[in-house]
């Protein structure tokens, strides 16, 4: 009989966002008068911006006419999406990425996965905890850790809590590292790290031949001035880092796909005898072997975001979700929660009442308010005794569920 990934049997439980829709679907089922509003999965909810659609459109119509029909697309992005995507979010900002450094895909999620593909498998790697589920959940696929113990933390892999206690800051660990995974702006805590923070992470990582693997997913949302959209931005940076943007939440591509990542002609790892080899040779190769690149009409809506018109309303998209967020860091701060991040993310991280535990907070809210947020702990161990409210939600809805809170908790 055929043998099976065992390392998927270490898993913990259900990846967390399926775990909360099930939990969320049977609540609905047995209470089928709740309305139910849903700030849990930080997926957007605005439609896609006009010049997103036009763009869309024309790509359609170019695929419908003989002369400008196309195939098989470069599997490392068209040149018109990587040279605008290198001018407008790096070099118009003095940022050094260049065009040919831009990997375009169908998800952050996946790359920040598939990227495991090209490293060893006795990598030493540190983690946020709290965390996105996914640096973890795929480390242990790959075979990465060993068991989980009772918080639900793998063997094997090295944890950075990062709490209020510390001011979100993770410390360097002791022991070397060899990748490390950073999220900024951080899912799932909405904080920020400046740039004395990243640069101390750059001066680790050269200094001990690591690869930070930087998530910026959420840059789009930064408002303050003061805060890196980018780990390029740091010096030293193009010698130890790889960074994952996403069209997702920036554009409201969730249901649409595409996304980038950026691995610096320089970059380096090396072989088990001490060879030093291109990361980014190796993750092209690996983007040509199992990928054929993200559809023509995708990429082409995707490059409309870099046009005036697109620039523009992708500003007032931001604006619209941040507003949320700023509703929602006001309700909550006046209902007397504790709470961190929604300035320069469309997430708020609060401190659970009382003390009580992330997944009886999330049964209380669902249960008396009918809202459904993440529980912290779901993140990681150190998330426990916090939750996420998603600023992705339309400005009724999250009126209503500031009212509602409001109601039950002040
Ligand atoms: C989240 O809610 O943390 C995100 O939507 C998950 C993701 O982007 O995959």
């Amino acid at each position: 009989m055929a043998r099976i990934n065992e390392n998927y049997l270490k898993l913990q439980a259900g990846y967390l966002f399926p775990e909360i829709g099930r939990r969320v679907r049977a609540y609905c089922e047995a209470n089928p008068d709740a309305d139910v509003i849903k700030m849990g999965i930080g997926d957007v909810t605005q439609p896609l911006i006009p010049a997103i659609v036009d763009a869309m459109h024309k790509g359609v119509d170019e695929m419908a006419n003989a002369d400008t029909f196309r195939g098989y697309g470069p599997e490392q992005g068209y040149d018109f999406l990587r040279e605008a995507i290198a001018k407008n979010d790096f070099q118009d900002r003095g940022i050094d990425v260049s065009a040919d450094e831009i990997f375009v895909s169908d998800g952050s999620k996946c790359d920040s996965g598939n990227i495991l593909d090209i490293f060893g498998s006795d990598n030493k790697i540190a983690v946020l905890d709290p965390v996105y589920p996914v640096y973890v959940d795929t480390n242990v696929m790959a075979g990465h850790t060993g068991a989980a113990d009772e918080n639900g933390r793998y063997e094997g892999l090295v944890y950075m809590p990062v709490t209020a206690d510390s001011n979100f800051e993770p410390e360097i660990p002791q022991e070397k590292v060899d990748l490390i995974y950073l999220c900024y702006p951080n899912n799932p805590t909405g904080v920020v790290a400046s740039k004395e923070m990243l640069k101390k992470w750059v001066d680790y990582a050269n200094a001990n031949g690591s690869i930070i693997l930087y998530d910026a997913a959420y840059e789009a949302f930064i408002s303050e001035a003061d805060v890196p959209r980018s780990i390029f931005e740091i010096e030293g940076a193009r010698d130890c880092a790889i960074e994952f943007r996403s069209f997702s939440k920036t554009a409201g591509f969730t249901g649409v796909r595409c996304a980038l990542t950026i691995i610096p002609q320089g970059l380096m790892g090396t072989t088990s005898d001490g060879t030093k080899q291109s990361v980014h040779a190796l993750w092209n190769r690996r983007h040509c072997t199992k990928f054929n690149g993200v559809s023509f009409p995708v990429q082409r809506a995707a490059a409309a975001i870099y046009s005036d018109e697109g620039k523009k309303q992708i500003k007032e998209l931001i604006a619209f979700y941040m507003n949320n967020a700023r509703l929602l860091r006001a309700g909550l701060t006046e209902a007397g929660f504790e709470i961190y991040g929604g300035v320069n993310a469309p997430y708020v991280w609060l401190k659970t009442p009382d003390g009580i535990s992330s997944w009886d907070f999330f049964d209380k809210l669902l249960g008396e308010s009918h809202i459904v947020g993440t529980p912290g702990s779901g993140f990681g161990a150190a998330g426990e005794g916090y939750f996420r409210l998603s600023a992705f939600n339309s400005l009724e809805n999250t009126q209503e569920a500031i009212a509602r809170i409001k109601k039950a908790f002040s």
